[in-house]
């Protein structure tokens, strides 16, 4: 008997080997650059041994290939035996993302989102996220929320920011007090989650003052991956996987920290109707969106009628969908930028005292020049926003912008058709670190971004936010958030290496953004 099964296991794996060796003959065939495949998984830098074995962080993987390869304008990859592109050409890039994007108008390929549709409720809510949304429920999802982020709704918003921010002052504050050592990233991790919790939750996360702060915890943990995901996702994968895993009510996505942050936003919505109270954040202008969505479904509905009548059960899970997807994309991508940055101004001191002069300036001119900078104010400083790029070039938080391919698409200059389901990654990371884009590009140089340096490069050799329809759609909230805050900071503290100071940073495996491994330790002086 246990011979028959060996012999039995032995075929299935025998069957899988020699398929997913004819499958990975496509990019040879096609004389198209790529690394070897490894069976079983193949070669994407997403999803290999490497995830379990958590050895390198994707995005540095990516980069390496590209490396290796001698930064070609695409190379191949596959993802077990589907073949998928990898592209490290800004023209290239504009085609995919811009020129072409009726054909790429999905961020994943339809397996990942069939595996989820239909289980857990926790995976519901993860498969109605705009970052995971395909076709027409994306482009009305995206419709409906970007209203939300204009410049004339973050206006209104900028003061709950301006209260996070004189929390970050005041602690960064005491750190120069004492005199010693402090991590960045705790310290804007903490920034980044109350200006979050603030704006999209309605909530007070009190990351400053408590320590134990349950809401940080559990947005922490959500952004560590773990071999469990992966693991639950291959067992979804086999078929009646994920009918076991229904019966055993198992979601794939992690299920107490989802089911966490639903009950937040579902009793703040609730909250908001019951009482009517308005505060014009995130949370109200998510709701106005959903009744104007709703208002233009039907127009023989009476106007004036409330939000609370309007409401229905599947508009609650979009905006709850809706208010994680600002936390998941929002909070660890602008904490890691604003950290790296000012530990790039501790190691660069000239960069960081061009970046002070200019701030005094600004404050020169302020009616209060105790307070705190108007929008229009903190949007007219150049050298903020070239320091604030050139940190996204070096590190750009998500170093694969993926598409997939929904009709089939001739990729430009060839006879190479890549069919329905494959999928596409722009590797910014690549781009960003090909030296004949940006020449020494292991150096941190913020004159990259001066008005000629942008005017003499290709418009699509800066990906940080991604670009076009389906580009970052919290860039402009971020950027406002990013430089409110390290405004406060730089104008009365200065930061400053210590021996504890990385050179350079690496980037940590575990992570799937690009983000480093090391603590960002500096010492904050208090300027006279
Ligand atoms: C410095 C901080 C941030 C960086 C570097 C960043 C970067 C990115 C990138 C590279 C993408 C993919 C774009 C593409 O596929 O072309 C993206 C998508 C997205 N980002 Fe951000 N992001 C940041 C902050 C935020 C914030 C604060 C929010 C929300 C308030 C947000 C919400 C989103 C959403 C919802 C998407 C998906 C858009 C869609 O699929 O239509 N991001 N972000």
């Amino acid at each position: 008997m246990i011979f028959e099964l060996v012999i039995g296991v032995l075929c299935v794996f025998g069957y899988f080997y020699i398929k997913l060796k004819f499958k990975w003959t496509f990019w040879k065939d096609h004389n198209v650059s790529h690394p070897q495949p490894e069976f079983p998984f193949g070669s994407s830098p997403m999803f290999g041994w490497n995830s379990f074995t958590q050895k390198y962080n994707m995005n540095e993987l990516a980069k390496n290939q590209a490396i290796a390869l001698g930064f070609p304008k695409f190379y191949g990859n596959y993802i077990f035996g589907t073949p998928n592109l990898i592209v490290c050409d800004p023209e290239m890039a504009k085609h995919i993302l811009v020129k072409d994007f009726d054909h790429f108008v999905d961020r994943q390929g339809e397996t990942f989102t069939k595996l989820l549709e239909g289980g857990h409720f926790v995976d519901q809510l993860w498969i109605n996220q705009m970052t995971a949304l395909r076709g027409d429920k994306w482009k009305s999802t995206r419709a409906t929320f970007t209203p939300i982020f204009t410049a004339g709704k973050l206006k209104g918003m900028i003061k709950f920011i301006h209260e996070v921010t004189n929390d970050l002052v005041k602690s960064v504050g005491e750190e120069a007090k004492t005199g010693k050592p402090f991590e960045l990233k705790e310290k804007f991790g903490k920034f980044s989650m109350d200006t979050i919790a603030t704006c999209a939750f309605g909530v007070n996360a009190k990351s400053f003052e408590d320590e134990s702060s349950i809401f940080a915890k559990n947005a922490k943990a959500m952004f560590r991956s773990s071999g469990e995901e992966i693991l639950k996702f291959i067992i979804a994968m086999i078929p009646g996987g994920k009918v076991v895993l229904k019966l055993l009510d198992i979601p794939i996505n992690k299920k107490y920290i989802t089911l966490f942050f639903y009950n937040v936003i579902r009793n703040t919505i609730m909250h908001r109707m019951e009482t009517k109270t308005r505060r014009n954040d995130l949370i109200d202008l998510m709701i106005d969106a959903m009744k104007a969505e709703n208002c233009n479904k039907d127009d023989t509905e009476d106007s004036e009628l409330d939000h609370d009548l309007r409401f229905k059960q599947t508009d609650e899970v979009t905006m709850v969908a809706t208010a994680l997807v600002i936390l998941v994309a929002g909070y660890d991508t602008t904490s890691q930028t604003m950290a790296i940055t000012s530990y790039f101004m501790a190691r660069n001191p000239d960069i960081q005292e061009k970046l002070y002069q200019e701030i005094m300036e600004c404050v020169g001119e302020m009616k209060d020049e105790k307070g705190h900078p108007d929008y229009n104010q903190i949007q007219s400083l150049p050298y903020l926003d070239m320091v604030l790029h050139e940190t996204l070039r070096f590190n750009p938080l998500l170093g694969l912008i993926g598409r997939a391919c929904t009709k089939n698409y001739n990729i430009p200059d060839t006879n190479i058709v890549l069919m329905k389901g494959n999928e596409v990654h722009i590797n910014a990371m690549a781009i960003h670190h090909n030296p004949d884009i940006y020449p020494n590009p292991e150096e941190y140089d913020p004159e990259r971004f001066t008005k000629e340096a942008k005017a003499n490069r290709h418009p699509y050799a800066f990906l940080g936010f991604g670009q076009g329809p389906r580009n970052c759609i919290g860039m402009r909230f971020a950027l406002l958030e990013a430089k409110l805050g390290l405004f406060a900071v730089l104008r009365k503290y200065k930061f400053v290496s210590t021996p504890e100071t990385e050179e350079k940073l690496t980037l940590d495996p575990k992570a799937f953004l690009s983000v480093p491994k090391e603590p960002l330790i500096v010492k904050a002086v208090e300027r006279s």
